[in-house]
């Protein structure tokens, strides 16, 4: 992830380079929940938070989990005029301490139930380690509040299933943070291929490299190629046939550190992702590559993330001999054409994914990255972790 740089707070503990989006985006909602019913939401008490006036129709929302990515959260949340952030519950005080600091009008606790209960919070938002999401996102729903749960949705795919029931069973809006399906960059790349600019699509392969914290409760495509699955998923309608994956464990009593990730499609399309915690340097480079043109997406460049090649490659005869003659011979004609660089809105994903939440919540649509999404990456990571252990055996999805 590219780092939403000058937004990020002191970090807690080590340094921690950015898996997530540089601050651009778009979010974008339609459909309904899927069970068509209204949310409970009390969205009618009172005004005059310290951060403006109350509309009647504000949210309250709580954060769990102030860390790396919570402040990029709190943040977002208590700009937005359609909710008010009431307050953020994290087992370490002394983050509660730099959140007291920042937003001196919210409550901070160590105790989360107080958080999960108290009434004037609508919605949640949880960013702590994977390994504890299910159980957080399943006490705030049974709670009934609407839940925006950081990537990966939780650890196992049935617990994933858990979560979406429980969140139809009571009309509330189950929502994943996958960030980069809401910047302009992975967007525009979206219109290019539905506009057929691209052509056929014939591959997408991704570095998603640096020197990152090494996490303790899931490996490197947990925490990684979790992004590049949330990309291919938002681009290509095609659902993959089986996935593939290597990669090698370098420190003692950690998950793989990197990893090279295939994912097979009936189509013939491609889709690669490479992986690494140990790298020396920092890199966020896609390649999409069409029958028609292709684009490099650089998530690290500052303006210019895309650029788009009017290069390909065309079969053309040699001679004149007919198809089926000894003589007849086929040659590659290469084509490289002008480079285009199309401009991008300059939005922080972060802050159209949280306008993006309440609307869903607001209206009761289905968001975009919802429960359902947030299952199918799962199913995916756990395929492709098994295939890991297999050393690369593909596993049909
Ligand atoms: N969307 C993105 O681009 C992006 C980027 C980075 C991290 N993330 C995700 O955000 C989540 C958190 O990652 P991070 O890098 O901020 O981790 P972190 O370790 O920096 O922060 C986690 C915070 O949660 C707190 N915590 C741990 N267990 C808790 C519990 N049971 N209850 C309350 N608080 C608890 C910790 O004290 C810590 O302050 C992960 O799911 C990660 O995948 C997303």
């Amino acid at each position: 992830m590219s780092t939403p740089a000058s937004n990020i707070p002191a970090v807690p503990t080590n340094v921690r380079v950015a898996s997530g989006p540089a601050p651009h985006s778009h979010g974008n909602g339609n459909g309904q929940h899927a069970n068509g019913s209204a949310p409970q939401t009390s969205n009618t008490h009172g005004t005059n938070g310290s951060n403006g006036s109350r509309r009647s129709s504000q949210l309250g929302v709580g954060v769990i989990g102030c860390g790396y990515w919570g402040p990029n959260l709190l943040r977002n949340f208590h700009e937005n005029r359609d909710c008010r952030l009431i307050g953020v519950a994290d087992l370490n005080a002394d983050r509660l301490n730099w959140a007291r600091g920042q937003y001196p009008h919210i409550k901070t606790t160590t105790a989360i139930s107080e958080l999960i209960d108290n009434p004037e919070i609508d919605a949640v938002a949880i960013a702590t380690p994977v390994n504890t999401h299910f159980e957080l996102a399943m006490r705030c729903l049974r709670a009934g509040k609407h839940v925006l749960v950081e990537k990966p949705l939780c650890h196992r795919s049935d617990l994933a299933r858990e979560l979406i029931d429980e969140a139809e069973k009571r009309g509330l809006t189950l929502m994943v943070d996958h960030t980069f399906i809401y910047t302009p960059a992975v967007r525009r790349i979206r219109q290019l291929i539905e506009a057929g600019e691209l052509g056929q699509i014939h591959y997408y392969d991704s570095a998603r490299i640096n020197l990152g914290l090494v996490q303790a409760d899931v490996n490197v495509l947990w925490d990684l190629a979790v992004h590049d699955l949330s990309i291919i998923q938002y681009l290509f309608p095609e659902l993959p046939q089986a996935v593939s994956a290597t990669g090698m464990r370098h420190i003692a009593g950690r998950p793989e550190t990197i990893a090279y990730l295939t994912l097979h499609y009936a189509s013939g399309l491609i889709a690669h992702c490479h992986v690494n915690w140990l790298s020396p340097v920092k890199v966020r480079r896609t390649l999409i590559g069409g029958s028609k043109k292709m684009v490099v997406y650089d998530d690290v460049e500052p303006t210019e993330k895309i650029r788009i090649y009017d290069s390909g490659v065309k079969l053309g005869q040699t001679g004149t001999a007919e198809e089926g003659h000894p003589d007849y011979r086929l040659r590659i004609d290469y084509r490289k054409g002008d480079i285009w660089i199309p401009h991008l809105e300059g939005k922080e994903a972060l802050r159209l994914e949280v306008e993006h939440f309440l609307d869903c919540v607001h209206n009761t649509r289905a968001p975009l990255s919802g429960g359902l999404q947030g299952l199918q990456l799962i199913r995916t990571l756990e395929a492709a972790t098994q295939s890991l252990f297999l050393k690369g055996q593909p596993i049909p999805l």
